[in-house]
């Protein structure tokens, strides 16, 4: 499906979201350890949520990020020179508008592809980026990361943005999937910017998904209640609660919603009855923590290579900038 918003910018929804997660929801509360999709937290209210993590003054990504982007915008530009922008994950584009200010000044032309699960976000963003930069092509897709990737709109040199330490919500095996479909629709010459969240000590790590205001609790806790209302549920949310630690051997933060009772839960739109005992966790995100040497050697071995890094005064966050050297290229060196 495609629209023509009222600014003139096309939103695409190229997959209904609402099937994929009846069937990840009837698989993840099926297993032994329970657990669901973080791309699920994203609906209008997790969105919105997530953009209220970002100010809480543990939640240094965000800030950190910013400040490594404003430093390095135009430094950024001049090794990718005037391309379209593609960014998954795009949210409410705060940080992207460093790039786009920096690519008006140089008389670039703007075409943006933002990819987000949350239609609302999508929408919101497109519209105000539109009123601000008038000259701005926007071609959105609603979708998770990989249907975003399949269904990308042509264009000859690309910039995508995976920032915010997104990545850092996948698997390792999943981390490789993503890479691979990314790999498939690059052309030599496109480019990748990742802003990627550091190893540090661990108090600061969990005192980043323990907020003392309780936005991040919210966030998690919001996905039950999107259940409640998607798929007919009946969660308590004051019978569960937020759980986030560091695992130092996984180098991640684990998210779960801790159920506080034995109480058996109904889904009625999946027929389900799902029994939970005193203390049982459903598993709802990981967090990974990255070693930039690590990550610059993985991505090598997908004819990604490094062209620059930045980071900030105390080592936290990393935004590293990589060119697509071509896999075949790449292996046959
Ligand atoms: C979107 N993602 C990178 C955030 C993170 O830090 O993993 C999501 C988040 N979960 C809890 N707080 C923030």
């Amino acid at each position: 499906m495609s629209v023509m918003s009222p600014h003139d910018c096309r939103i695409h929804v190229p997959i209904p979201i609402r099937s994929q997660l009846r069937a990840d929801v009837a698989r993840g509360l099926c297993q032994t350890q329970k657990a669901l999709p973080p791309r699920y937290f994203y609906d209008a209210r997790g969105s919105q949520l997530f953009e209220q993590i970002c100010q809480q003054p543990e939640y240094y990504l965000t800030r950190t990020e910013r400040a490594i982007l404003q430093r390095h915008a135009a430094d950024i530009l001049d090794i990718v020179e005037e391309c379209s922008v593609v960014e998954l994950g795009s949210g409410s584009a705060v940080k992207t508008r460093l790039l786009f200010d920096e690519s008006v000044r140089r008389g670039y032309h703007l075409h943006y592809v933002p990819i987000d699960i949350s239609e609302s976000m999508l929408r919101k963003t497109a519209q105000r980026l539109q009123a601000e930069y008038a000259q701005m092509r926007i071609e959105g897709l609603v979708a998770d990361y990989l249907h975003g990737l399949a269904a990308l709109p042509a264009a000859s040199r690309r910039l995508v943005l995976f920032l915010g330490s997104n990545l850092g919500n996948f698997t390792p095996a999943e981390q490789e999937r993503f890479f691979t479909q990314l790999v498939a629709v690059l052309q030599r010459g496109d480019c990748l910017v990742l802003g990627l969240d550091l190893r540090k000590p661990v108090e600061i790590l969990e005192a980043a998904y323990n907020d003392r205001a309780g936005v991040t609790a919210a966030f998690n806790l919001n996905l039950l209640r999107r259940l409640n209302r998607e798929l007919r549920a009946n969660f308590d949310l004051t019978t569960f609660s937020h759980l986030a630690f560091y695992n130092r051997q996984l180098h991640q933060i684990e998210m779960h919603l801790r159920s506080e009772i034995a109480q058996e839960v109904a889904i009625a739109d999946l027929g389900m009855r799902v029994p939970f005992r005193t203390g049982e966790t459903i598993h709802t995100e990981i967090s990974r923590k990255f070693d930039a040497e690590e990550v610059r050697t993985q991505l090598h071995a997908y004819g990604l290579q490094e062209c620059a890094a930045w980071t900030d005064e105390r080592a936290w966050f990393l935004v590293a900038l990589f060119r697509y050297a071509g896999w075949k290229e790449s292996h046959e060196r």
